[in-house]
């Protein structure tokens, strides 16, 4: 019998899953026991491929029947009855349901509430995760200790990666500075483990340009590289109070959204690890360099410690970690 090709989303409705392509990367890159599990999940919902149903039907079988199951066959039969109600968040409860994973699973419960506002097809692409599971990488290289203090990420848009962080590093505080008052939301709810842990984790309202470093305490100078800088957050009495953040590591992961006066502005002496890219065409993109050499020129420090690039499916994304 000759065998069909199934490699066609035919279902219009499952034509936006493209995040369970950063999911499936996450899986690889951590070597999780079930990624055959999930690729087999993937093919099933995306592609109909019916080897694929037969396993997870028979999975369910054994399973035994629940609340949720007739739901999950219509997302399994998805791409042959035409079922048109699937969305991000009933994926995401299936997937979280067959992959014994904390990281899914917290996002299969996040998306119940934020899957109709964030992007979750720009921020789970496989180019988002990669960058972000590299970050990581390099990161372990240069904190062996673990060790890394307080983190102020520039733009940390949704911060799904605070948790990676919190996992393999010890933290202080993980202050995410955000102009985006929605992305402040979607970012503490998701970490609301750390947020609650008297703002071990918290997103800020701020525009990384309006940063304005202190040299200066209590009358006198701070050491070399010691800095800090105020930002305002409201508490959970409803008062604004000041924060001061005194950043071990500054993180920047979207500098081709802004221009390069955030860095200017940081003293020398500050570790910074930044990400950059070559993805001139997105029209969101503001500040991309051509090449890792221009980024290295672009943001320049005293000493680079980590300097590389990798390549996604439509662009290079550059990575420096050094003291400026
Ligand atoms: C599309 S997202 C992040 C993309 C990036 N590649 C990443 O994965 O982190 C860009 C984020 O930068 C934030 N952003 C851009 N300019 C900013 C600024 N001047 N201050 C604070 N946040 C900024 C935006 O609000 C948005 O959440």
């Amino acid at each position: 019998m000759k065998q069909r090709k199934y490699d066609v989303i035919i279902n219009e409705a499952a034509k936006n899953l493209y995040w369970m392509n950063g999911i499936e990367s996450y899986l690889e890159h951590t070597q999780h026991e079930q990624l055959d599990e999930y690729i087999k999940i993937k093919r099933a919902i995306m592609y109909g491929n019916p080897w694929a149903i037969r396993d997870l039907v028979h999975n369910e079988i054994r399973r035994g029947d629940v609340k949720l199951t007739k739901e999950f066959l219509n997302l399994l039969f998805n791409q042959h009855t035409g079922y048109s109600e699937i969305n991000h968040r009933k994926v995401l409860q299936y997937v979280a349901h067959s992959i014994d994973n904390e990281y899914i699973r917290k996002i299969a419960s996040w998306s119940i509430r934020w899957s109709q506002r964030a992007l979750l097809n720009d921020h789970f692409s496989r180019g988002q995760m990669e960058s972000k599971l590299w970050m990581v990488d390099e990161l372990k290289r240069v904190f062996p200790n673990k060790k890394i203090g307080t983190i102020a990420h520039y733009g940390g848009w949704y911060a799904t990666v605070a948790q990676h962080l919190f996992e393999n590093f010890d933290i202080k505080n993980y202050w995410n500075l955000e102009q985006d008052l929605q992305c402040i939301q979607i970012s503490d709810d998701f970490n609301y483990e750390h947020k609650n842990n008297q703002w071990q984790f918290k997103a800020i309202g701020v525009d990384v340009k309006d940063i304005h470093w202190r040299s200066r305490r209590g009358g006198s100078d701070v050491d070399g590289g010691s800095e800090y800088f105020v930002c305002k957050a409201t508490n959970v009495e409803g008062k604004l109070i000041e924060i001061d953040v005194w950043p071990d590591l500054i993180i920047n992961t979207s500098c081709e959204h802004m221009d390069n006066s955030w860095h200017q502005a940081i003293p020398d002496g500050k570790m910074i690890c930044l990400q950059t890219n070559d993805y001139f065409s997105n029209e969101q993109h503001t500040n991309c360099c051509e090449d890792l050499e221009a980024a290295v020129e672009k943001y320049p420090m005293s000493h680079v410690i980590y300097k590389g690039e990798i390549k996604t499916e439509n662009y290079k994304r550059f990575m420096i970690i050094g003291v400026k």
